[in-house]
């Protein structure tokens, strides 16, 4: 269980979270909806303890994440595959490399058992045959799928996905949002979906909220017209 306290965060005089608090509990998917700029990328890397708050406080399962210290902070966001809105791929890397990355750095695995894990992943997120490709002649669908796959290769607990599906044609969005589905009803990967996109909020979401000036606030059902007033 995530839970979030009274999270504040201002940029100079820009406030851009105001006491927002919200919980994720097992096997939910948070989403929180909201218009650009609005703060939400700021809010997940808040909770990581990625960017330092001004107020409130974020416990993982009891265990606070703004206060943790050296190995204590590393333990938390290992539990957590964060699936960047940039996609965050090396261009330098294939598909395979990407993926395998988390697992060079932070394990001790065999090349083997990478090897095997890497082809694990490739086929829960379709990308089985395309893992020698680079960056460059990925679709932006692709890239996002490649981002999703390296999120999971140290197997978190939670998934945060930035913005998963902005600026992806129809056909593809749909792909994210089976896989985003899919990856909660089969492997129990829940935690939090960013997105400004009505759309994939409805189809992923358990629990919706809306940020917007600093303020979160739960919805109980959503309509274009949530972006007004
Ligand atoms: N390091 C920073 N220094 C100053 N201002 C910042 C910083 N990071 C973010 N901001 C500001 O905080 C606000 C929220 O930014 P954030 O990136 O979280 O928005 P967002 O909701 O993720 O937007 P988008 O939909 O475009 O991704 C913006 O006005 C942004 O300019
Ligand atoms: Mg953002």
């Amino acid at each position: 269980m995530i839970e979030v306290k009274n999270l504040s965060k201002m940029f100079d005089d820009l406030v851009v979270l105001d006491n927002v608090s919200f919980n994720v509990t097992e096997a939910h998917l948070v989403v929180i909806l909201g218009p650009s700029g609005t703060g939400k990328t700021v809010l997940l890397k808040s909770i990581l303890g990625i960017v330092p708050v001004d107020g409130g406080e974020v416990l993982f399962d009891g265990k606070p994440v703004q206060s943790a210290k050296g190995s204590e902070i590393y333990d938390i966001r290992r539990q957590v595959g964060f699936v960047f809105q940039s996609t965050a791929l090396f261009d330098s890397m294939n598909v395979c490399e990407n993926i395998a990355l988390p697992l060079v750095e932070h394990t001790t695995l065999s090349n083997r058992q990478v090897r095997d894990k890497v082809q694990e992943i490739l086929e829960i997120i379709g990308m089985v045959g395309k893992e020698r490709l680079y960056p460059r002649s990925l679709s932006g669908g692709m890239k996002r799928l490649v981002a999703v796959g390296r999120a999971l290769a140290l197997d978190p607990k939670h998934l945060f996905y930035d913005e998963p599906t902005t600026g992806l044609d129809p056909i593809m969005r749909d792909r994210i949002v089976q896989l985003i589905i899919d990856l909660k009803k089969n492997y129990k990967k829940i935690g939090i979906v960013v997105t400004h996109d009505l759309d994939t909020a409805e189809k992923v979401g358990d629990d919706i909220y809306l940020l917007k000036k600093g303020k979160i606030n739960k919805l109980k059902k959503i309509g274009k017209e949530v972006y007004n007033g």
